[in-house]
């Protein structure tokens, strides 16, 4: 049996310490260092947090299994595995905007069971727990329930190769926007999820994320009473890049436009 409450009560724990220690932190104070190109940063910040985080489950499940940005994967025998974004939006960490985030999510033999988004600026922490709910800082959320895109606000993010238009993620931006849809870039995908889930968004999509960057995310906005599939309305799966989360009520009109060539 898998004590699913207790796996949440440690991933709030651990996102609530990572992102306390990371707020306290000067932003004067970083080494910034870069990955795949110019504009993806990591921070000594963000891999000590996957460390930190790593450590304190290891020490109470010794078995559990680990994937996430910073240090990648542990071998995976199906059984417990915890999802980490050590911090989302990483850009404003570093520049001192205070949107960012701890984000994790728990899979148990392939299903994603609870997990916690703790925004340390706001002090908000998010937490899902399938079947059970959607919370921030203990009381139930809920999406959105208006219907009219021309009355509502939509999220949005690009890939660091932004520049290369994979997937004419440039088109498609712009096709939201001659509509005269109110579209945001806040820039963490798990606050944008964690937004969808409590009713501030009506809808968010991407087209090229990671498992880590929509764990956690994914699952609230269900869980909050929304909707989660892929651009071509696949039903929703981490390891596959493309998200379209919405309070239900837009979702289609959100994916029409996305298909526009
Ligand atoms: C990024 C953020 C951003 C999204 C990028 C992600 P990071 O994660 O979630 O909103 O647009 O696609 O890579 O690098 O800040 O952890
Ligand atoms: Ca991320
Ligand atoms: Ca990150």
């Amino acid at each position: 049996m898998h004590d699913i409450q207790g796996y949440l009560e440690l991933a709030i724990e651990v996102a609530k310490e990572a992102g306390d220690y990371a707020q306290l932190v000067r932003w004067q104070d970083l080494v910034i260092e870069t990955k795949s190109n110019a504009m993806d940063l990591v921070t000594q910040i963000d891999k000590r947090n996957e460390e930190e985080i790593r450590k304190r489950v290891t020490a109470r499940y010794p078995n559990h299994e680990f994937l996430g940005e910073e240090m990648g994967a542990t071998s995976s025998s199906g059984g417990v595995r915890w999802i980490i974004d050590p911090i989302d939006g990483t850009i404003n960490f570093a520049h001192g905007l205070p949107i960012w985030c701890v984000s994790i999510g728990v899979e148990v033999e392939g299903v994603m069971e609870c997990g916690a988004i703790y925004q340390p600026n706001l002090n908000e922490m998010f937490s899902v727990h399938r079947g059970k709910g959607a919370f921030l800082n203990g009381s139930r959320i809920h999406v959105s329930s208006l219907d009219d895109p021309q009355r509502s606000l939509f999220v949005t993010g690009f890939p660091y190769n932004v520049q290369e238009n994979p997937g004419g993620v440039i088109q498609q931006f712009s096709h939201f926007l001659e509509r005269g849809w109110l579209v945001r870039r806040l820039g963490s995908a798990a606050l944008d999820l964690a937004y969808v889930a409590c009713g501030r968004f009506e809808g968010f999509w991407e087209a090229f994320l990671s498992p880590w960057d929509v764990s956690a995310g994914q699952l609230m906005v269900r869980e909050a009473g929304g909707k989660v599939t892929h651009y071509n309305g696949d039903d929703y799966n981490i390891y596959k890049p493309s998200i379209i989360a919405s309070n239900g009520l837009q979702h289609s009109a959100i994916e029409e436009i996305l298909r526009i060539k």
